[in-house]
């Protein structure tokens, strides 16, 4: 076997999700779901958190999600570029509130369904395998006004329709699901990542277990559902991973980081090991908390486990059992210490290639199945010249290093790795910022912060640098 290579069939492609990318927020019927509500600007983090309720748009605010970069209408140009890339694979989230404008609508929607059928055409036409994200941050808002989106053990009906409407009208075009992206992200984003938004007094941490376990359990049987209508299918977790580093070597350190990446590793333990872990069950117990479960839960967990397991990694995490050092992170999505060893993103994303080897081992020997990194990626400012290019120079370095790192991960430690998916593979709106100066892509759209610009396409530098990676199957780097 070449060790300079990936394992025949190797899945690169790029990722996006569509509240991030697609925009006609309203068109085709498509109902109004959390993402269309939260706001560019100072108010976006509270709301997010689930703090602030902005159940509605107003004129006040600019909403990025609205018109994103067209993917709705510009996808054909856009799937044209990825294939000229040679991507074998392309990311995707289908957005809820296309197909079930309401949530919890009786019929889905036809024009909704229609659209992603004329996208998975597109993508197959080039021999392009779509990987589909069930979930990416949405919920229906009438779901989260009615019934208070996933606190309510409701909203697995809802999602399960969902789900076996999908897989019954796409089951000959897509072989790849993620069931939630970045599942862990319900901790930290509480709105995002689950639609919730808290009521003065109530208590955060059980709300969001119980939410949690709610998410669990419909994903467990989308799982058991998928596997029904098509054996084929692949049904994965998705992880927003990056192993917590101790700040020093003192043990207290130490556990404080274990701890950290447990609090991440919950929701994978339950998804691909089947049960509860006893960590979290000693938690609950500590926060006097009983999850509300039904008879069949534990069964339901054990018998319908992912079948690999999806992450994004962006950095690396360092954290100390001082309080006070901690103290200075706090509030960001995920709390980082700075590490004095690494460079960072304009955006504070702290570097580290190594660190992505050793996430990929870590979750490698914990759960023992097939990996798929799913993001990856700098976000960073563009300026194109004066004749327009870009030199992404920082981008290919970025993105060389780290795929080293993968090389090394599957060529010298035998980490079983299905594809490698780099993050906004075309510019899109960031989710934490909502701006859109944050660029991932190799593909430039020219719009900015404030929603100027023509939305043309360009390639950059990288677009080439990546085509050859491809071509080569990570041989020219
Ligand atoms: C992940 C999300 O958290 O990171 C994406 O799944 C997101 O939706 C990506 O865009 C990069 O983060 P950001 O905030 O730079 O867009």
């Amino acid at each position: 076997m070449n060790k300079n290579t990936f394992p025949e069939n190797f899945l690169w492609g790029g990722a996006t999700a569509a509240n991030q990318c697609e925009g006609g927020y309203l068109d085709g019927n498509k109902g109004l779901s959390t993402v269309d509500v939260i706001p560019a600007g100072k108010d976006r983090f509270p709301v997010m958190l689930g703090k602030m309720k902005m159940l509605k748009c107003d004129d006040e605010h600019f909403y990025p999600s609205h018109e994103a970069i067209d993917f709705y209408k510009n996808y054909k140009e856009d799937i044209a570029l990825f294939a000229e890339m040679g991507f074998k694979t392309f990311r995707l989230s289908l957005s809820w509130t296309r197909i079930f404008p309401n949530g919890d609508d009786i019929n889905p929607n036809e024009e909704g369904l229609k659209f992603y059928d004329d996208v998975f055409d597109e993508c197959l036409k080039y021999g392009i395998e779509p990987l589909v994200t069930i979930v990416h941050f949405d919920v229906p808002m009438h779901l989260v006004e009615t019934i208070g989106s996933w606190r309510s053990r409701k909203m697995i009906d809802y999602y399960v329709i969902y789900c076996e409407t999908i897989f019954n009208r796409y089951k000959n075009k897509v072989k790849y699901w993620l069931t939630f992206n970045e599942i862990n992200m319900l901790l930290h984003l509480p709105f995002i990542g689950a639609g919730l938004v808290f009521e003065e007094g109530e208590n955060e941490e059980t709300t969001k277990y119980q939410a949690a376990h709610n998410q669990l359990i419909a994903s467990a049987k989308a799982t058991e559902i998928a596997h029904k209508i098509n054996p084929e299918f692949k049904i994965g977790c998705m992880l927003a991973a990056g192993n917590t580093y101790a700040n020093t070597s003192a043990p207290e350190d130490v556990w404080k980081a274990m701890e950290k990446d447990r609090e991440n590793y919950f929701f994978i333990d339950v998804q691909s090991r089947g049960e509860y872990p006893n960590y979290a069950k000693k938690m609950f117990e500590r926060m006097n908390f009983t999850l509300e479960m039904e008879d069949d839960d534990e069964a339901l967990l054990r018998n319908n486990t992912v079948d690999f397991i999806s992450f994004s990694y962006y950095a690396s995490r360092l954290t100390s059992a001082d309080p006070k050092i901690n103290a200075e992170t706090e509030g960001n999505v995920f709390a980082t210490l700075k590490n004095p060893y690494l460079k960072a993103s304009e955006w504070g994303w702290q570097i580290d290639s190594l660190g992505l080897r050793i996430t990929m081992n870590s979750l490698y020997d914990r759960y023992q199945k097939p990996l798929f990194i799913v993001e990856n990626g700098l976000g960073a400012v563009d300026m194109p010249d004066e004749n327009g290019n870009i030199a992404d120079e920082y981008r290919i370095e970025y993105l060389r290093e780290h795929i080293k790192a993968m090389k090394d991960a599957v060529n010298e430690d035998g980490v079983d790795l299905m594809g490698y998916t780099p993050w906004g593979c075309i510019d899109l709106v960031s989710a934490s910022t909502g701006e859109m100066k944050k660029r991932y892509g190799f593909i430039y759209v020219d719009k900015d912060n404030e929603g100027n610009g023509t939305l043309k396409r360009s390639k950059k530098k990288s677009f080439d640098w990546y085509k050859k990676v491809i071509e080569s199957n990570g041989e020219q780097l």
